[in-house]
């Protein structure tokens, strides 16, 4: 695995398996009453939040507190970057302090493989812009391939304000990499431009209509999962539909099309990356139906996001000399919590 981890396309297939196979090793230390194990012991990591985030922000800080990494949050108000400090200068000041990975969520599109040209740690996406999110694809796919098992031909379709989602993009090539059908539904207005030669290369199909795709009409074929997407209304600038009652008569995951989807299938998976619109992009009675896997999404993020700093993290040289009395008695300690929490071999070094 590369240094960083900026995008999707980062990742060929055996290394989205391979950080899902210790995501599941991972996850079994989440239900074990003492959750800790020392694989980053030594190991610095700041979670730089330029914008707002529950599930990220919060499951990377558990993820490399479970891991004894020393974790800080930062955000840009209380940083220097309110003070008017750019982003340069504050990725290079943190990168001075000798850490050993950042995790940067940022609204401009770009901003993390802008900032990973300036430091000299990982650089981990915790979502740019409209850009990229892909921690959230591989805790999507971690959540698919736990129902579903192998993700090869089946069918996911992704609904939704296409245009303004990090998740879409990420998820689109994730899921194409571990061999799954995509199709992808928007109203013309939240459809990106340009989409159709993307969707060629890349073999997703794209519609503007939901029901004949949720319904398998002809070429779509049956459906295993859908995502439904966050209307990103703090992105739009103008009228990008003309009510919310139309949005959703046109794109919700309504209870009348849920009632549909299962009646074809009732194994049928309904995702969502959260926060969710609820009554907008999905009915309360879809959120929290038993085929509702949004709640599995949110736990299979710590899980993830702790295998993809274990695959960046472990195995690099600890930063900063630990002092002799400390280390002997850190190295009991970690003896002993190996030995308790382990989850698994090849996963805790
Ligand atoms: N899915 C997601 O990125 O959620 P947060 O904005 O809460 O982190």
């Amino acid at each position: 695995m590369t240094k960083h981890l900026i995008s999707s396309a980062d990742l060929s297939r055996a290394e989205v398996e391979d950080i899902l196979e210790t995501a599941a090793s991972m996850h079994d230390l989440q239900r074990r009453e003492v959750k800790k194990v020392p694989t980053l012991r030594g190991r610095t990591i700041i979670n730089f939040f330029f914008e707002d985030s529950t599930r990220t922000r919060s499951s990377f800080e558990i993820a490399g507190k479970w891991m004894s990494a020393d974790t800080i949050n930062l955000s840009a108000k209380g940083s220097s970057t309110s003070k008017g400090e750019s982003l340069r200068d504050t990725a290079m000041t943190v990168d001075a302090m000798a850490v050993d990975a950042l995790v940067i969520r940022h609204n401009a599109s770009g901003a993390c493989h802008q900032v990973a040209q300036w430091v000299r740690c990982s650089v981990i996406n915790a979502g740019d812009g409209t850009h990229e999110h892909p921690t959230q694809a591989l805790l999507d796919a971690y959540t698919l391939r736990t129902r579903l098992g192998d993700l090869d031909g089946k069918h996911v379709v992704i609904v939704g304000d296409l245009t303004h989602s990090r998740v879409f993009r990420s998820n689109v090539i994730t899921l194409k990499t571990l061999g799954a059908r995509v199709t992808v539904v928007a109203p013309p207005t939240l459809m990106p431009s340009g989409i159709g030669a993307w969707s060629a290369a890349d073999g997703f199909a794209t519609s503007w209509d939901l029901d004949p795709v949720l319904d398998g009409e002809g070429e779509h074929g049956p459906v295993d999962a859908v995502m439904m997407l966050r209307v990103q209304r703090e992105r739009m600038s103008g009228g990008y539909f003309p009510t919310a009652r139309e949005y959703t008569v046109g794109y919700g995951l309504t209870r009348d099309r849920l009632e549909r989807l299962v009646a074809r299938n009732d194994d049928v998976l309904v995702l969502h990356p959260g926060p969710m619109n609820r009554g907008l992009e999905i009915a309360p009675e879809a959120a929290d139906s038993p085929q509702s896997v949004v709640l599995d999404q949110v736990s299979a993020g710590v899980a993830v996001r702790m295998a993809v700093l274990y695959h960046l993290l472990a195995g690099e040289e600890t930063p900063a000399p630990v002092p002799a009395a400390t280390a002997a008695t850190a190295a009991t300690a970690a003896t002993a919590a190996t030995a308790a929490t382990a989850p698994s071999e090849g996963a805790v070094r």
